[in-house]
């Protein structure tokens, strides 16, 4: 029954299993794909390449390449971290769902991406609002092959830290869960502006780096090619006052220079959160959430 079921989003006994175990990292198990698993994969892999081809900047296209990825077969984990592990010390760490706010940027912080195994309905191509592999593998894990890009993902993670570290200095409960509310979602914003969402300048115009749109069939073009999109260098005063809905093609991208550039804009937020200018962003998305906040506020025990 497991196995005709395969590993597919929403509708994966296995993974169900697992995190109702209280099991958040798992083992990938890989002869749990079924043939229909398999298929959506290739059909994702194979539309995708020429867009990414066009708009995905150049070192996601060397990262695809460095981690062989295979256009035919979902990817094993351990393969691709036999790969990128000796580049930039990254590990792709098969995770059973949503792990808290805390917990995910901590991971980054020691070099592990939580990477989901399910994958879409073949049927279902298109949208899809939570994670799946092909989202986390062929979205995210490319980046991490560059060193500057993981040393950013790195930095969120101290950023967390700090944010834990600050809450926990708070003697008020109502003020600690205020600022830190505030500072959650400045983080977040930051991050779905940049990792998830951004653009970088190249040579030959606009090009993609984030997740979110690697792994978008529609957006990925939308965002560099459609007149009505608003692209803006990043300025994060900027960002960390903007919110935005997950459920449609972004109205608004930011722009970095390069990776380089990216990553002093993430020790400008540490430096920020720091000095207190985070402690009152404007309100909006995303909604700072219960298990989030818990996740922080226990983050330094
Ligand atoms: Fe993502």
């Amino acid at each position: 029954m497991l196995e005709q079921a395969g590993l597919t989003t929403r509708q994966s006994p296995f993974v169900e299993h697992e995190r109702h175990e209280g099991h958040v990292f798992i083992e990938q198990p890989y002869e749990l794909y079924s043939e229909a698993n398999q298929e959506a994969w290739r059909k994702l892999f194979s539309r995708m390449r020429p867009r990414w081809d066009r708009y995905a900047n150049a070192r996601f296209l060397e990262g695809i390449d460095l981690l062989h990825l295979d256009p035919a077969r979902i990817p094993r984990l351990t393969d691709i971290n036999r790969r990128l592990g000796p580049l930039t010390g990254f590990e792709a760490k098969a995770v059973s769902g949503y792990i808290p706010a805390f917990l995910f940027f901590d991971c980054l912080r020691n070099r592990r991406f939580p990477t989901t195994v399910t994958i879409r309905p073949a049927g279902a191509l298109a949208y899809l609002p939570e994670p799946d592999i092909f989202h986390d593998v062929a979205g995210h894990v490319p980046m991490h092959t560059d060193k500057a890009f993981a040393a950013t993902l790195v930095r969120f993670g101290e950023c967390a830290r700090t944010a834990a570290e600050i809450a926990a200095g708070i003697h008020d409960p109502d003020e600690r869960v205020h600022r830190l509310s505030s500072i959650m979602r400045a983080m977040a914003r930051f991050f779905w502006f940049t990792i998830e969402f951004g653009l970088m300048k190249s040579p030959d115009g606009l090009r993609v780096y984030g997740s979110g749109l690697l792994s978008s069939f529609g957006e990925i073009e939308h965002a560099i090619a459609a007149p009505d999109v608003q692209r803006y260098p990043l300025q994060p005063e900027w960002v960390i006052n903007q919110g935005f809905a997950i459920d449609r093609y972004q109205p608004l991208l930011f722009v970095v220079d390069s990776f380089d550039h990216l990553f002093t804009l993430v020790d400008t937020l540490e430096k920020w959160m720091r000095s207190g200018k985070l402690n009152h962003v404007a309100p909006g998305e995303p909604e700072v959430n219960e298990k989030d906040l818990n996740s922080f506020l226990s983050g330094m025990r």
